[in-house]
């Protein structure tokens, strides 16, 4: 069994110029095939409120739902490194209470947890969270988290400013201790400059070629999530025709009376 990828093989991938790959995923066998695949990150990203849950944003996903997706996921991953997005108000109430929410992750199979957003809290948050054992991966730029403040789906660090404040965010998050840096629907420009600038590795969520590493929410990748596919989103296959197609043929199995036939019976 290959060695788990860990916080030393991500910082080593881009000491050396080197990129990794990092997808969500939301079940155990699309977290088998991910880590089958050469995987190197797996994330239980909250994004499962939409894409698994069918809710209408991320804010109503809970704790217990993360726990039991984490648990899920972890099972399939032998070698990619688990991390589990917190979700809203699970982490931002007060330190005790994030910790407990946190160490939970780590319990049910997380090697990692990712945090939203840069702020003295945050800071302070990160660096009890790393105290307590568990890695942390930040998470700038659009933060889902916070999209009703922002008032969108609003590409972040778009002025001279706002890049700089990106910049700053990610150094102080550096500086608390995360492993790596989510930069989300950023313009390529700021993210190279943050990229070049900081020794974490940054990961591209939307935000150019120039990171260090590169995620993808699942369901894009597959083409099976149809509600909404931000611009930077690839789809790889068409997975909502295929299980449209395997339903219908199954449906008109059964009216035809093909299904089962004589070899699927006991
Ligand atoms: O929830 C999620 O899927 C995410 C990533 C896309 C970064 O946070």
């Amino acid at each position: 069994m290959a060695d788990r990828v860990t916080v030393r093989t991500l910082k080593k991938i881009k000491d050396n110029g080197e990129k990794f790959s990092m997808l969500t995923a939301y079940d155990y066998s699309t977290s088998k095939y991910f880590d089958d695949a050469g995987i190197d990150v797996i994330l239980i990203g909250d994004s499962l409120a939409m894409t698994a849950l069918g809710y209408e944003d991320t804010y109503s996903v809970g704790v217990e739902e993360m726990t039991i997706f984490t648990k899920a996921v972890a099972k399939g991953a032998k070698r990619a490194m688990v991390v589990t997005d917190m979700p809203f108000m699970s982490y931002t109430i007060d330190i005790p209470s994030a910790l407990t929410n946190i160490g939970n992750m780590v319990k049910n199979g997380a090697n990692a947890v990712k945090l939203e957003g840069c702020n003295d809290y945050i800071e302070k948050l990160i660096e009890c969270t790393i105290n307590m054992g568990v890695p942390v991966m930040g998470h700038i730029g659009f933060t889902p988290q916070s999209q009703n403040v922002i008032g969108g789906h609003i590409i972040q660090g778009k002025t001279e400013d706002s890049a700089y404040e990106l910049l700053k965010q990610a150094k102080k998050l550096e500086k608390a201790g995360v492993f790596s840096i989510v930069l989300e629907m950023v313009p390529e420009n700021v993210a190279k400059n943050i990229t070049e600038n900081i020794s974490v590795p940054t990961i591209s969520c939307g935000a150019g070629r120039y990171c260090d590493g590169f995620v993808m929410v699942c369901d894009d990748l597959f083409g099976k999530f149809d509600a909404f596919t931000p611009k930077f989103a690839r789809k790889y296959g068409d997975m909502k025709s295929l299980i449209t197609d395997c339903a219908i043929k199954y449906i008109q199995d059964i009216k035809n009376k093909n299904y089962p036939n004589e070899n699927e019976v006991y």
